[in-house]
């Protein structure tokens, strides 16, 4: 595969580049003066699931782009804070006894401890092998946290994603962002001493006697492996020489060795079997894998697989999704498996560009006539609290997609208020209203045209150059 280079350079990215590790003072005041438009970063936000088309990290942005671009930057440094991640670093190994095995707790599992004839307290450890374990739907046991395997992960795959993305603003075939995605990756899958056995065989474990061994539900927890692969899928096409060959046919290994467990171990083929959220983002899964080993064909086939299949009864002609409102959290669920089936879609998509399943329907009903039932849905009716949030990215893809001709969809977002154009999303939910106004907006950026002088005045412009100029000499 050829790389594509693209020739680009952000001034707003640069900046940030420039500013890691000055003083917060500095920092901060050149923030509020030169990148006016680009304050506001959104709160990191782990996204359900997503799949960034490389053909969509052009390396090429126009100036609307710039607070997406800040947030991207913003979100990739902030994960650097948390990598590199190991499955090796658990306090506790899974009943293998291998510490390479991925390890994760049922969330909504809980001890009965009543009718084990303790006569004094249990230690944890016997606690988890020898009381019998009750399920409590929706209370999450806040002990599932002392296994961070399926933190670990997740933030392993913003981390790659954001990383690839952050990679891109500069004009370069190395960046720390690019050498950090490589970096996590390889601790991750490849090294030696740290590196996961390629199974879930201990995901989500029930506990307890009869529970020590994984669940098909643990399947979910590896739903990210679509950001690693949009991450992958970036680094190769944008030419990254991190990325070398070596790394790239040791990944697609190990991952084609994860595949056949997918394909094949019993757990996973109840997974793949559900007729829930859980079947959709096994789709996920396995498509996103099947890039990674570079069998496009194969990934398409699972996609068309899904949508003639499972897609078809996930919702009723209104556009609600029965396996997901009888939940404990339907508004979540709702949101949870609609951004799967966005998933799923745009995956389809980049493996086969003749695909047009975003039009296919379930009973009459397509993925935006699920969106636009939930648009309606109120989740305190339900009892949901801070849920909200869970339907922008969704409303953001669908606007992108179906287009968004009066409106109702940026209406919807704006009157939430919700900084969608500051959003990461927003990079790749496209051709959605909003922005930063300016003349170069609809035609991509040239070198110069980032940098938008305020328009209030010149006392912080001025201001700005002189800290700019400050900066840039302390590094
Ligand atoms: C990007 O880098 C290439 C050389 O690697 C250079 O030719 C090009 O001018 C650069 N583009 C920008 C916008 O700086
Ligand atoms: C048994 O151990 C559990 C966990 O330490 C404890 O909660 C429970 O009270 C104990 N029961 C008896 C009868 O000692
Ligand atoms: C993952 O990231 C979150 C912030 O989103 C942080 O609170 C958590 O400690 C991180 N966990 C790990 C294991 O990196
Ligand atoms: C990926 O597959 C395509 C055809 O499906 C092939 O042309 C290409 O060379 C392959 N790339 C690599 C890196 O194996
Ligand atoms: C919802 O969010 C608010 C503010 O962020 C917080 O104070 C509150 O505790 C949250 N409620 C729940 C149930 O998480
Ligand atoms: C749905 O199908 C029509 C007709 O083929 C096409 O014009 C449109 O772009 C499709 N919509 C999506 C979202 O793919
Ligand atoms: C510019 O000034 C106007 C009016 O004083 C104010 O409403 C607006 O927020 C200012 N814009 C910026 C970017 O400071």
């Amino acid at each position: 595969m050829l790389p594509r280079r693209h020739s680009f350079q952000p001034y707003q990215t640069n900046l940030s580049r420039r500013l890691h590790g000055v003083s917060l003072v500095l920092f901060l005041l050149t923030h509020l003066f030169v990148i006016q438009s680009a304050v506001a970063t959104n709160p990191f936000t782990c996204y359900a699931n997503d799949f960034v088309s490389p053909d969509h990290a052009v390396g090429l942005y126009a100036s609307k782009f710039r607070g997406a671009q800040d947030t991207i930057v913003a979100w990739a440094n902030e994960m650097n804070s948390y990598g590199p991640w190991s499955v090796t670093d658990k306090p506790v190994v899974a009943p293998s006894g291998n510490k390479h095995d991925y390890m994760s707790w049922a969330p909504y599992q809980w001890p009965d401890c009543s009718k084990a004839g303790n006569k004094t307290a249990l230690s944890p450890s016997i606690m988890w092998k020898t009381c019998p374990y009750v399920f409590r739907d929706g209370q999450v046991n806040p002990d599932r946290t002392t296994i961070d395997d399926f933190q670990s992960f997740f933030n392993l795959s913003d981390a790659i994603l954001y990383n690839s993305l952050a990679f891109t603003f500069q004009n370069q075939s190395s960046s720390v962002y690019s050498q950090n995605a490589v970096k996590y990756i390889k601790t991750w899958f490849l090294d030696p001493d740290t590196s996961m056995n390629p199974n879930l065989n201990y995901a989500q474990m029930n506990r307890g006697p009869k529970g020590q061994t994984g669940e098909y539900t643990g399947i979910l927890d590896l739903r990210g492996f679509v950001k690693i692969a949009s991450g992958i899928l970036i680094l190769r096409q944008h030419g990254s020489s991190d990325w070398t060959s070596d790394i790239d046919s040791q990944m697609i290994a190990w991952c084609k060795k994860y595949i056949d467990w997918l394909q094949t171990a019993p757990t996973a083929k109840q997974a793949a079997s559900a007729k829930n959220n859980h079947g959709t983002f096994y789709v996920n899964q396995l498509m996103a894998l099947k890039l990674i080993v570079n069998d496009t064909a194969g990934a398409a086939e699972f996609g068309r697989g899904y949508f003639g299949g499972t897609f078809k009864g996930q919702m009723k002609s209104n556009g609600d999704q029965p396996m997901e409102a009888s939940r404990s959290r339907p508004y979540h669920y709702r949101n949870f498996n609609i951004a799967g089936m966005i998933t799923n879609a745009r995956l389809l998509k980049y493996a086969d560009p003749t695909s047009n399943d975003w039009n296919t329907t379930s009973n009459g009903a397509t993925i935006q006539t699920a969106v636009d039932f939930l648009m309606a849905t109120n989740p305190s009716a339900t009892n949901e609290a801070n849920v909200t949030a869970e339907i922008y990215p969704n409303v953001a893809a669908v606007a992108a997609t179906y287009g968004d001709p009066q409106g109702k969809y940026v209406k919807f977002l704006k009157a939430s208020g919700f900084p969608y154009t500051d959003d990461a999303s927003f990079l790749w939910d496209q051709p959605l209203a909003g922005g930063i106004p300016s003349p170069d907006s609809t035609k991509g950026s040239s070198s110069s045209s980032s940098l938008t002088i305020p328009a209030n005045g010149t006392g912080p412009w001025l201001l700005s150059v002189v800290l700019f100029m400050l900066v840039w000499r302390t590094r």
